[in-house]
């Protein structure tokens, strides 16, 4: 199916790469008009040079840990597109740790990243957003948002914090905006959990791909691993029409490691 995005206006954030970038081309072939916002700007201006084909999409360089960025993202990406009716929260760093040795400035990189800079940007764009009416906010969480798994302390705890903040904004700014979160499973081909399967292959010998194949079989019910595909398929489900009675859900898009 296409055309469930057409006329919409959205700004990603960490889009030029991994899930970000994912998302933002299954928007544009779903015919919205997109945004993306990285740190990165040479990975933000590669992924919007390769995905100009599809459609409308441009880049800016936020570091959403800052205000005064996110503040100038918002108000350059409406002038842009005129408006903003779609925000996807997903920029995020990734950081294992034992607690006892978790280092502090991994610690702050963690909390700024994962959970200061959705704060931050869903604060810039809340009001052109409720002013856009019939919007969406996504904001991405994890399935460690939800579950513990030693060394994600301190990333589990920035993840449930954007599932609590992701319901009271789904009550502060209903009913103008929808809000929800995803939260993506063990992703296979790009991202932060390829690259864990990449480390332990270089350290364990075999190949990241076996690796992956045998953690999902004895770990995840439907034994296998998901893509950042499957994780668009689900932010252009939320922001899409079809959606439009559900606000304050956490969906989980993995595989069944995590039921609630
Ligand atoms: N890959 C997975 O298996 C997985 C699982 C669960 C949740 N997630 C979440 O999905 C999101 C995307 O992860 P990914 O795997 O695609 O990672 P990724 O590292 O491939 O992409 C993250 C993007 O965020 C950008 N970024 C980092 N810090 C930033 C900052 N301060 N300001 C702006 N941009 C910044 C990076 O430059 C990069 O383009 C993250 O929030 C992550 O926590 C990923």
């Amino acid at each position: 199916m296409t055309g469930r995005m057409t006329g919409r206006r959205a700004v990603v954030t960490g889009g030029a790469s991994g899930i970000g970038r994912a998302i933002a081309a299954a928007y544009l072939r779903e015919g919205a008009a997109v945004v993306i916002a990285d740190i990165d700007a040479a990975a933000a201006d590669r992924a919007a040079a390769e995905l100009s084909s599809v459609g409308t999409i441009s880049w800016i360089g936020c570091d959403v840990t800052k205000s005064a960025e996110t503040q100038a993202l918002a108000t350059e990406s409406a002038r842009r597109l005129g408006g903003v009716d779609v925000l996807v929260n997903n920029a995020g760093l990734s950081g294992r740790g034992l607690i006892t040795e978790i280092p502090e400035e991994r610690i702050d990189a963690l909390l700024a990243v994962n959970l200061k800079g959705v704060i931050l940007c869903a604060q810039a764009f809340a009001q052109a957003m409720l002013d856009a009416g019939d919007a969406v906010m996504i904001n991405m969480s994890s399935q460690a948002g939800k579950r513990g798994w030693a060394e994600l302390s301190v990333y589990g705890a920035t993840k449930a914090g954007v599932l609590g903040m992701s319901r009271a904004l789904a009550v502060e700014l209903a009913p103008a905006v929808r809000v929800n979160a995803i939260c993506p499973g063990y992703i296979s081909d790009v991202g932060m959990a390829w690259r864990g399967w990449q480390a332990r292959s270089d350290n364990e010998g075999g190949s990241a791909a076996s690796i992956a194949e045998h953690f999902a079989q004895e770990n995840i019910p439907l034994q296998r691993l998901q893509s950042a595909a499957d994780i668009a398929n689900a932010a252009v489900f939320l922001a899409s029409a079809e959606a439009r009675e559900i606000t304050g859900a956490a969906l989980n898009v993995g595989g069944g490691v995590v039921m609630d």
